[in-house]
């Protein structure tokens, strides 16, 4: 039985891993330092430590488990707090994947699986939809911070010979996902119109973005233990969606006769966003398999057994 290590398996992707990979008879150690993770997510079959990733103690995790494998998702994920606290943002995302890239190489770790986002990361180059090829330019601390771990992890992997996979996605949403950031609009929307309340929209929800269901995405992930060595892939539906036809779709599946009221546009966000994704068919053997329709209604069902009240 190999282990896996997930960093930031107490969130909200990172949770559906760990379920994931208990089912597939993996064993499981989560490093999470619960700044946005719910300790709630956090399963009895795995060995779990609270602890930051740019600690120095993040060895002991290493020497006391023989990791195999490690999935990268522990972050500062949010784009507004990036902009407002950067060096916050950049302790988590680019210090802590440094420190956890070190230990990957003093204990062997066969490969690591990184998450990085898409629309983050490509920004505002030219040339959509946006291929692995396209030029980066991002327009957020966050978006600089997973592309700096994009570059270390290259470089670890030229000098040591690491094995990597790195994840380019979409904007992931389903169960459990935090609604009060700006890449939870879906879960916002959710929650609000299950509860019959009208939501903020930022901007005038005209942004468009790649929207991908979760367990689409963990297939994806599992793929890349196995598939895409050394490779950098786009993960999504390859369409692009604006919020405003989110907001439409979760009306009429909820049913809500509201009109969501307009806020100003959040700082660091991109305005039109698509990604192709053709390299993940080929090289991941990976393609999306629920509609955003159907990821929509499985999302609305979840909100609704929640009750949660905004
Ligand atoms: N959700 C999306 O749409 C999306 C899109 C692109 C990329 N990603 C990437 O996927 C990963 C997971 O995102 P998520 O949506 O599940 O967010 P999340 O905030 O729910 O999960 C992140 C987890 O990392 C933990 N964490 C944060 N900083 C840490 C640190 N310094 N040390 C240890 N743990 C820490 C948090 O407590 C949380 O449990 C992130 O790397 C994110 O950049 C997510």
């Amino acid at each position: 039985m190999s282990t896996v290590l997930i960093t930031g398996g107490a969130g909200f992707i990172g949770s559906h891993l760990v379920d994931r990979m208990l089912k597939d008879g993996y064993k499981v150690v989560v490093v999470d330092d619960l700044s946005t993770g719910n300790s709630n997510y956090i399963s009895r079959d795995i060995s779990f430590s609270q602890l930051d990733i740019a600690d120095r103690r993040l060895g002991e995790i290493f020497s006391h488990n023989e990791i195999s494998y490690v999935f990268h998702l522990a972050a500062q994920t949010d784009v507004p707090r990036s902009v407002n606290f950067p060096v916050k943002d950049a302790a988590a995302n680019v210090l802590g994947t440094v420190n956890l890239l070190e230990k990957c190489q003093a204990f062997k770790v066969r490969k690591i699986i990184y998450l990085s986002g898409g629309a983050a990361v490509y920004g505002e180059g030219g040339g959509q939809p946006f291929t692995e090829t396209s030029p980066l330019q991002p327009i957020s601390p966050i978006g600089l911070s997973k592309m700096v771990g994009e570059r270390y992890i290259e470089l670890a992997s030229r000098v040591s010979g690491l094995s990597y996979t790195v994840l380019r996605c979409a904007n992931v949403f389903g169960p459990r996902q935090d609604h009060y950031r700006e890449v939870g609009v879906v879960a916002g929307f959710c929650q609000y119109l299950v509860n019959d309340k009208a939501p903020a929209i930022y901007g005038d929800g005209a942004q468009t973005r790649d929207f991908l269901y979760i367990d689409d995405l963990i297939e994806a992930l599992c793929q890349g233990l196995i598939e895409g060595d050394r490779e950098i892939i786009n993960v999504g539906s390859g369409k692009s969606t604006s919020i405003l036809e989110v907001f439409s779709l979760i009306k009429k599946l909820t049913g809500f006769s509201g009109e969501p009221y307009y806020r100003p546009a959040q700082p660091g966000g991109v305005g039109v966003f698509s990604m192709k994704v053709e390299k993940a068919r080929q090289v991941l053997k990976w393609q999306e398999k629920t509609s955003l329709e159907d990821g929509l209604s499985q999302t609305i069902e979840y909100y609704r057994r929640q009750n949660v009240q905004t």
